[in-house]
């Protein structure tokens, strides 16, 4: 009865464990939620006053489409306002990126590692996958890379605090990584939602930026550092891709929200999500910092994990024998929601990896969720804690 790219709609590990996760008293690591204390609460504007109530452009607000490539200009990315479509959300750049190069049998360079999500819309438009294994201390794997990308089509990253392994490349990786993708001419689509959740020092640019030749697609979103709730993000594009990516974007929603743009706008407005992200980093500091400590506390030497130097998560890894399926399902009977890592793996995956969410619990809440974790875990290492 349904096409046939149903099959392939895998089913939804992360609304299943989010909706466990939002049950009473349980304590949540598995979302990508930023801190609801730090969410931008706009002071509402008079409905009435504003004029956003029309239908309005597939490309999104014009004065919109300025200031974030305006933005860009300042990350090193060489476009104008006219290479902007603004998104429904990130989540909507690689469905509409996925319709314009996936088909069935279509190769697709992702890290092994790679956020979910994208995994997922890739596979339900016929994706195989060609993946470069990133290595949390020492990133990604070059020479995979090369192979990968002399098959694929499109090559998906989310370089800079990626999801889920934190990992941030180095100049020289993306230095590296955009030579190679300009020997090949591939395109690049390169995804950089956690940017500005950044704790340690300025993220390096984005490789878009450093690219001669090959055609890219960069893509960032308002959820991390505003509000997941305004689903308001954007592409910025290669000249070549803007026409066919409108005309998707036209198909599949005629365009963005405009009271969501109406809002963003305002903040973009003298620096003021600048200032909004500046007054959150604390708060997202001392929560990493919890984190850090309460695996210390807990887990101890059971695991082995990197402070990450931005974005939301902890990518764990346990010893052999723990199985960290049946450990998600022993803690959610504990009242803590964790994320196994097989799901980040297209290939085949690794069964002792955890991806741990630090921004949404309180300290108190991480130290409680961490000891409840421990208590799953000896179920199945009884001899080591
Ligand atoms: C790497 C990455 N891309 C895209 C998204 C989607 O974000 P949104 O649709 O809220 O902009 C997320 C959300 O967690 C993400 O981690």
């Amino acid at each position: 009865m349904f096409a046939q790219r149903i099959e392939r709609l895998t089913s939804s590990l992360v609304r299943d464990i989010l909706a466990a996760a939002s049950r009473e008293g349980m304590i949540s690591f598995a979302g990508g939620l930023p801190a609801t204390e730090v969410l931008y609460r706009p002071a509402f504007p008079d409905a009435a006053d504003v004029d956003c109530w029309q239908y309005g452009q597939s490309e999104g607000e014009p004065a919109l489409r300025e200031m974030i490539a305006a933005q860009a200009r300042q990350l090193g990315i060489d476009c104008t306002a006219q290479q902007v479509l603004v998104l429904s959300g990130s989540q909507q750049g690689i469905d509409l990126v996925a319709k314009l190069f996936v088909e069935a049998g279509t190769e697709v360079a992702v890290e092994s590692p790679a956020y979910l999500a994208a995994l997922q819309v890739f596979s339900l438009f016929g994706a195989d996958f060609s993946p470069v294994p990133v290595d949390t201390v020492g990133g990604p794997d070059m020479a995979a890379f090369s192979q990968a990308i002399a098959r694929a089509r499109l090559t998906y990253l989310t370089p800079t605090f990626q999801n889920p392994s934190g990992y941030c490349y180095t100049d020289a990786q993306r230095d590296d990584i955009a030579a190679r993708l300009d020997a090949a001419n591939a395109p690049l689509f390169e995804d950089d939602p956690y940017r500005d959740l950044s704790y340690d020092g300025a993220a390096p640019r984005p490789i878009c930026s450093r690219l001669r030749r090959a055609p890219w697609i960069y893509q960032g979103s308002f959820s991390k550092t505003l509000a997941p709730g305004l689903r308001l993000g954007f592409l910025v594009v290669h000249p070549s891709l803007i026409d066919p990516l409108t005309r998707l974007k036209q198909a599949a929603d005629l365009h963005t929200n405009r009271l969501s743009q109406v809002l963003v706008m305002e903040m973009l407005c003298d620096g003021r999500l600048a200032r909004h992200v500046e007054n959150a980093l604390p708060l997202y500091r001392d929560r990493r910092a919890a984190m850090d400590a309460a695996l210390q506390r807990h887990v101890g030497r059971q695991a082995r994990w990197h402070v990450p130097a931005g974005g939301l998560f902890f990518w764990v890894q346990f010893g052999q024998g723990v199985d960290t399926r049946r450990l998600m399902a022993d803690a959610l009977a504990l009242g803590v929601a964790v994320m196994p890592g097989d799901a980040f793996f297209s290939g085949e995956a690794p069964a002792s990896y955890l991806r741990l969410n630090f921004s949404h619990a309180s300290p108190a809440d991480i130290d409680t969720g961490m000891a409840r974790l421990t208590s799953a875990l000896a179920l199945q290492t009884p001899a080591l804690v």
